[in-house]
């Protein structure tokens, strides 16, 4: 007998349980954050727009009128930004069950970099996260519910990591770029699941991907050239699955028991492009041991902060 296709109906009750989310006020992270908060759990929306985390916390007390939400400033941008949320996290002092790092851009069409001279998509979608992880780390339960979720891609496959430039300042593209930057996601998450184990630690890193989802990523209109909104809005929308069901790997990893720490998850469907969680291709590149070892070094002299396991 098959296993039964998981949805957010065999989701544990999430009372008593606070989940982080970064890039929580739209698409898959957003459908994330409505479906914790539905569940029961306390959500903190790390978000960099204020007015847009407002406006997601109102949309979601619309469905859940009893939904714990909080909204905390976050740029995984800026390792400035990511230093203060880690500050004020330490200063509350408060034990986290679920970290989602979600936040991510896609559609850089000229090569961009953030004030920390990071490229922008490296930058924003890795080594904030990166960061914010080392910072937080001390704050997850020891228990093996607790879970840190890196948001991968499908991109991942067609990904290297260019040491020798990781900037990109000689060949970039924006998909070069991006890939790149998925691919670190997943070698990370991987790789942090390896070293939770290597300490004893119970936590879980469960990184995922939400196969082809409707959401502003590929949207976000002034960002992406007319030829890349034409062919990201066509694509989407004929492969596409709703964000709420991009959501559900995420939601997967982050509350089923029988989620596995260092296994990668993404829909079941042809190609992992739709469907409901199931274990996913991991590229042999994403496999390398040696280069998400040599990734976590880079990750830490780029940031100058340490994650710590
Ligand atoms: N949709 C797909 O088919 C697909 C496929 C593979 C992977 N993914 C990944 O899924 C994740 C979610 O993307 P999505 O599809 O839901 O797109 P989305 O609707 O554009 O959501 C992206 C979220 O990330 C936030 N964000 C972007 N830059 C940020 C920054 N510097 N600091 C803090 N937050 C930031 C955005 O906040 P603002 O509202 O402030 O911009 C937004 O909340 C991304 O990591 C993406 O790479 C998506």
């Amino acid at each position: 007998m098959p296993e039964p296709r998981w949805t957010t109906r065999a989701m544990p009750s999430q009372a008593g349980r606070l989940a982080i989310i970064t890039g929580a006020t739209s698409g898959i992270g957003y459908e994330a954050a409505l479906a914790l908060a539905g569940a029961g759990a306390e959500v903190v929306l790390a978000a960099r727009n204020a007015a847009k985390a407002e406006g997601a916390m109102a949309s979601i007390r619309t469905r859940h009128p009893n939904a714990r939400l909080a909204a905390y400033p976050l740029d995984t941008a800026r390792l400035a930004s990511v230093q203060a949320f880690g500050d004020r996290w330490r200063a509350e002092g408060r034990s986290i069950d679920i970290l989602l790092l979600n936040a991510g851009i896609a559609s850089v069409p000229r090569r961009e970099e953030t004030e920390d001279g990071f490229e922008r998509q490296l930058g924003t979608n890795h080594l904030g996260h990166f960061a914010l992880t080392g910072l937080l780390l001390p704050f997850l339960h020891r228990r093996p519910s607790s879970r840190i979720v890196p948001v991968a891609s499908l991109a991942h496959r067609s990904g290297r990591i260019h040491f020798d430039d990781p900037q990109l300042h000689h060949a970039y593209g924006p998909q070069r770029a991006y890939r790149q930057s998925k691919l670190a996601m997943l070698m990370f998450g991987l790789e942090l699941d390896r070293r939770l184990r290597a300490v004893g630690a119970p936590i879980r890193s469960i990184p995922v991907h939400p196969g082809v989802a409707r959401t502003d990523v590929i949207r976000r209109g002034d960002r992406a050239g007319p030829i890349q909104r034409f062919a990201g809005h066509a694509i989407f929308s004929v492969l596409g699955q709703s964000a709420a069901d991009g959501a559900l790997p995420l939601l997967f990893a982050a509350t089923a028991p029988e989620a596995e720490g260092g296994a990668y998850y993404g829909p079941d469907g042809a190609w992992e492009l739709r469907g409901h969680p199931a274990r996913a291709d991991i590229a042999p590149q994403a496999q390398d041991r040696a280069a998400a070892e040599r990734l976590w070094s880079l990750s830490e002299t780029l940031t100058g902060m340490a994650c710590t396991v």
